[in-house]
């Protein structure tokens, strides 16, 4: 099975959603690993709850981005990771992370890239006036929100929603979406070409 590393700093919904997914059969993956920032993020109480090792790390008492990403890039090559999956990792990568797993790390973000990349895709949308937004899953690259999209999903944005609401619905699409990407890269079907993905027919 295709090893996988999760990157979370919240709730960890998204963790939940693929790891029920993976444990309820059909996608040839383990969760190997979870990656977390945050000391009190649920993904961690998530994480012991399915048995999976989590590596939990404080950024201020590294002296750099690359200071800190260097001791996870030595945890991830020592579980053999083949996959990261970051799943609301609220921190910018460097080309320490990068460099080693460019096509073979993913992201998922709560609009239509490459509308609203960045902080609070939810509100940016809202505040904008847009009609429709939505989830997208895409190859992580140096910039914020910038990778080779693999998939995604539209959500309508409805009058009077708020964060909430909104983010709910886009949740559940991003809980139906990300499974099945991670599905595509485990059976090999998914493949790069420039910034241009294609996923192969089974
Ligand atoms: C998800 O909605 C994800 O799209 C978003 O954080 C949420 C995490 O939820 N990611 C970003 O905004 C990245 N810029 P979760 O912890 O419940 O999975």
């Amino acid at each position: 099975p295709l090893k996988i590393a999760v990157f979370a700093s919240g709730s960890g919904s998204n963790f939940q959603a693929l790891a029920d997914a993976i444990r309820a059969g059909g996608i040839d993956a383990t969760i190997s690993l979870v990656v977390c920032d945050k000391p009190s993020a649920y993904v961690l109480e998530r994480a012991k709850a399915f048995e999976i090792e989590s590596y939990l790390f404080n950024p201020k008492e590294f002296a750099s981005r690359e200071a800190y990403e260097e001791q996870i890039v030595a945890k991830l090559q020592d579980k053999g990771i083949e996959l990261i999956v970051m799943a609301g990792y609220m921190r910018l990568v460097t080309n320490v992370l990068v460099e080693p797993y460019y096509g073979r790390m993913i992201n998922i973000h709560p609009a239509l890239l490459p509308a609203f990349p960045g902080m609070d895709g939810i509100g940016q949308a809202i505040a904008y006036g847009a009609k429709v937004t939505g989830a997208t899953v895409h190859f992580v690259d140096g910039g914020t929100d910038t990778g080779p999209i693999i998939a995604q999903r539209a959500v309508e944005v409805q009058e009077g929603d708020t964060k909430e609401t909104l983010g709910a619905r886009i949740q559940q699409a991003e809980h139906a979406m990300l499974p099945e990407v991670v599905k595509w890269i485990a059976d090999g079907r998914v493949s790069l070409s420039g910034r241009v993905v294609t996923v192969s027919q089974c």
